[in-house]
């Protein structure tokens, strides 16, 4: 986070408050949230996107002190479940600023997303549209969709690739006319209001081109649409997967910069279509939270192989950062909790559980006299950590803390060994 600074006693502190006061009150390990460092990414992304819709990712991270603080900031929410929906309602969102997302929206939850109001619905399937249709007839009211379309676009992080067919469950494929006879369908039955398209490329993408064609291969079809109905949609929603830097390798756009690209492809598009420029909205999730948490463990081991590898054990480990398992993510590591003059030494991080690929951190180095009780910070786990954590091992999951102004301020508490047990009822 942006207001990180090491202190006299060579401690780390966030917005002034040191790492050490932190694990003393919350214990370890935590997720140390800057709230002033989130705020100023939604309004970075405000700025930038003046007069569009940014949609916060929820899946990134969710809970109801979050909501409050995107909701606060201007921006609208992406949720992608009847549970996300319900924390977002329970935290106060309005609804007519949620789109709810989804390959498999059940009769539960868009009857749920309808009787909330939510201010718009991805389509993601035939299936969907029926099953979205008869419950707007029962209910009397109209609802505002997206058709999400597969464009054949991939991409992964410092590259993409363009193709002609996708093979992936979201959407409607576009090359296959599915996406076409999806904007048909909903047209032509009158009962839903089809306000535009929708593409979702991937996640962690640097190489804004991958945006460029998706917008130009969204564009063609509503001009299609236009051809073949008479009808211009409204709006156009690029969606998310702005990469952020997890190492000193990587260069992120900034939202500025993300802006001008997008908007001059869809000007130009538009104005090569002869389609009126629609209303555009984006989905950040990872851009808006990831650089903002950092998660605070203490070291419980320190085990050297001799000429092989030093092996640093945290009190967490995959069950509050799976992503270096799952992806092979790269994460940094510092020691935390005061400074060291020790020569560097090349380190693994790694976690508290009965597997060998729990590791938080590949590659790092460490000063060499790291020992047990220090504290180390992971930065950039904001995004696709807490929410992707697991009870693995029964290791219950880790609180979040926002620190503003020096004052630290319990927004997810740390589950218990109650909390584990009161599941089990046999
Ligand atoms: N919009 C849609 C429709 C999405 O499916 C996603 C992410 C986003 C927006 C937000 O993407 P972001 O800006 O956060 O990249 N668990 C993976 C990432 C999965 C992303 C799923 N969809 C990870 O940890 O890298």
């Amino acid at each position: 986070p942006r207001s990180v600074t090491r202190g006299a006693d060579g401690a780390l502190a966030v917005a002034g408050l040191s790492v050490r006061d932190i694990a003393a009150e919350f214990g370890t390990p935590v997720y140390v949230l800057d709230e002033a460092d989130l705020r100023s990414r939604c309004r970075d992304f405000r700025a930038a996107f003046p007069t569009e819709d940014v949609y916060y990712a929820g899946k990134a991270f969710l809970c109801r002190a979050v909501v409050r603080m995107i909701a606060e900031e201007g921006l609208h929410l992406d949720v992608c479940t009847g549970g996300e929906l319900a924390t977002a309602l329970s935290a106060g969102m309005p609804p007519e600023r949620i789109g709810f997302h989804g390959n498999n929206k059940s009769a539960a939850e868009l009857s749920r997303a309808l009787d909330a109001g939510v201010g718009r619905i991805i389509v993601d399937s035939f299936t969907e549209i029926d099953r979205l249709t008869a419950l707007a007839r029962e209910r009397g009211v109209r609802p505002r969709v997206l058709v999400r379309v597969t464009v054949g676009v991939e991409a992964h992080t410092h590259e993409f690739i363009a193709t002609a067919h996708e093979d992936q469950k979201f959407g409607f494929s576009l090359a296959g006319g599915a996406a076409a006879n999806a904007a048909f369908k909903i047209l032509d039955e009158g009962v839903l209001e089809l306000r535009g398209l929708h593409s979702h490329i991937g996640s962690q993408i640097f190489d804004a081109s991958g945006f460029e064609v998706s917008a130009r291969r969204v564009l063609a079809l509503q001009s299609q649409i236009r051809d073949a109905r008479g009808v211009e949609l409204p709006e156009l929603d690029l969606g998310g997967g702005f990469g952020i830097a997890y190492t000193t390798q990587d260069d992120p756009a900034t939202p500025q910069d993300l802006a001008k690209r997008l908007r001059k492809i869809v000007d130009s598009e538009c104005a090569a279509e002869n389609l009126a420029v629609p209303h555009l909205s984006i989905e950040p999730g990872r851009a808006i939270v990831g650089p903002s948490v950092f998660t605070l463990y203490e070291v419980g081991t320190v085990k050297n192989l001799d000429g092989l590898r030093t092996y640093v054990s945290v009190d967490g480990g995959m069950s509050d950062n799976i992503r270096t398992a799952l992806y092979d993510a790269s994460y940094s590591a510092t020691v935390a909790s005061r400074a060291s003059g020790a020569e560097p030494m090349l380190a693994r991080v790694v976690g508290k559980h009965c597997e060998s690929g729990d590791i938080v951190v590949k590659d790092e180095f460490l000063p060499a006299d790291v020992q047990p009780g220090d504290l180390v910070a992971v930065p950039g786990t904001g995004a696709y950590c807490r929410s992707m954590a697991s009870n693995y091992n029964h290791v219950p999951r880790p609180p979040v803390i926002a620190v503003r102004d020096g004052q630290a301020r319990l927004i997810v508490r740390r589950e218990t060994e109650e909390d584990l047990l009161a599941l089990d009822v046999g």
